[in-house]
């Protein structure tokens, strides 16, 4: 395809490739499985250095927009097809249009079938959650809604399910929480959506791990909030690479998103001291933790923090379902009332027969007894899928050691991110599903590895998954 790049007058000529190249993506102009110029034919083009195109090419690839197959060339990913929202916008030049920032989200879609062997990041295994238990309870919640004649409910959160989540934090993480600094929401998007409309303005900077949690850019970028990323190691986010200026920091202490370290004591208490000296909150996400298989958990930042600029955020995506969009948050008390007031211009409240339900289901001992069996079913997947690595991919992996939650990561040793992402397609055309660690990349160059979840593969599926993974390494 012959694809049009402006380059007159810019300075950031990579970043102008990129931008215009991911828009020409989202419009539908470039469409999925198309492929996009080799870089060296698109540089020649454009008269510029053909490391100008390949950085661009390599956050594009970094962002799952491209996917590349060695001797083939680099390709537009199926899950990025252009929207047909985005496409009917286009068709009808309407007097309304969309801010500019819109045009540079995806929509994300939902996986169309289920993956033989799904080795995929962040999922849980949702086949042998309690349905039927659920189901009851569920529908004696409804019942009993119908009694109250539908009212509203509280902004920060059903009563008796505030009280539930406060007791389950402070056994399962040692987090003291007050009731009245408990809010329900929907899932960590939208807790780190009423943290941002309570703490930021338009401009202000926040801090993310880099590779990290991208969903939460989007929504920074929408606010208007400039978004920096923050490289990790081995101890987790590196507290002298902050931004000055940030306002807010998002970190993911306990199971680093993606890469799975643990923040030291000393990263912690480092980057309190850093939050304080530079009067910057810091949010806590603590999504998985859950799920520990070894080693005592380290403490929540939120335990270390004296002064009052932690914001722990809890989410049942992983021990329940990530489809019931519950989460919650817990706040210094000098932010806590205006959070229930963006909660409740965000939505008013979220679902009250769900929140009723939950809290029983809590109160019950349901949830403690859903949490230990899964456990322990994680823990053999896990064991198996790291013996399996240790075993079979020594020469091609090097794993990041990890022993919580639903993932562990592993980078390449000699493979590039353009490699990787061959394999990883190669790997879905023989039914594995698996992230590459490019897709995680916020700002910085990707890095080449993978992301490998054990929360949705049976055990007895882990043996094969991997060895047919092994396979797409070999050319
Ligand atoms: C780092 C991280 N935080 C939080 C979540 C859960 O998000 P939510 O509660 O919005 O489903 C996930 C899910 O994959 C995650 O990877």
């Amino acid at each position: 395809m012959e694809f049009h790049v402006s380059l007159i007058d810019r300075k950031d000529l990579s970043g102008e490739i990129y931008r215009q190249l991911r828009r020409a993506i989202l419009e539908g102009r470039i469409r999925p499985g198309e492929s996009v110029p080799p870089s060296r034919e698109l540089a020649r083009r454009l008269s510029v250095a053909r490391s100008t195109v390949t950085v661009a090419y390599d956050r594009l690839a970094g962002e799952g927009f491209l996917s590349s197959r060695v001797g083939a060339g680099t390709f537009v990913n199926e899950h990025f097809a252009p929207s047909s929202d985005n496409t009917k916008r286009r068709e009808a030049d309407g007097p309304l249009q969309p801010r500019h920032i819109w045009d540079s989200i995806p929509l994300v879609r939902a996986p169309a079938t289920p993956a033989q062997f799904d080795l995929r990041s962040g999922r849980p295994d949702v086949l042998l959650f309690p349905h039927d238990r659920w189901r009851r309870l569920v529908s004696r919640q409804l019942r009993r809604e119908i009694g109250r004649e539908g009212v509203f409910g509280d902004p920060p959160g059903h009563r008796g399910l505030r009280e539930a989540i406060a007791r389950h934090i402070a056994v399962a993480r040692g987090v003291e929480a007050s009731l009245n600094d408990v809010t329900v929401v929907s899932g960590t998007q939208q807790a780190l959506d009423v943290v941002a409309r309570t703490l930021l303005e338009p401009g202000d900077q926040v801090a993310v791990e880099d590779p990290g949690y991208w969903p939460i850019k989007w929504l920074f970028e929408s606010l208007g909030v400039r978004v920096n990323g923050v490289p990790v190691d081995e101890q987790g986010l590196i507290v002298e690479a902050l931004p000055r200026h940030a306002k807010l920091i998002f970190v993911t202490p306990s199971h680093q998103h993606p890469l799975g370290v643990s923040m030291s004591l000393s990263r912690r208490r480092a980057l309190l001291t850093w939050a304080e000296q530079n009067h910057c909150a810091i949010v806590e996400d603590d999504y998985d933790s859950e799920f520990r298989y070894e080693s005592r958990p380290i403490e929540p930042l939120k335990t270390l923090d004296k002064s009052g600029r932690v914001v722990y955020v809890g989410s049942f995506s992983k021990t329940m379902l990530p489809t019931l969009r519950m989460g919650f948050l817990v706040t210094p008390p000098s932010i806590s009332a205006a959070i229930r007031k963006a909660k409740q211009v965000a939505d008013w409240h979220s679902s009250l027969p769900l929140q009723m339900a939950l809290a029983r289901f809590i109160d019950d001992g349901g949830f403690a007894r859903h949490i230990r069996k899964m456990r322990s079913i994680y823990r053999v997947r896990h064991s198996l899928v790291v013996s399996g690595l240790n075993k079979q991919f020594a020469d091609h992996l090097q794993l990041i050691p990890s022993n919580v939650g639903l993932h562990i990561a592993a980078f390449a040793h000699h493979a590039s991110v353009d490699e990787i992402n061959a394999i990883a397609h190669r790997a879905s055309e023989a039914g594995v599903e698996v992230h590459t660690l490019s897709r995680f990349s916020v700002q910085m160059p990707p890095k080449a590895g993978l992301v490998l979840g054990y929360g949705a593969i049976p055990a007895e599926r882990i043996e094969e998954g991997l060895r047919r993974l092994r396979l797409c390494f070999i050319t």
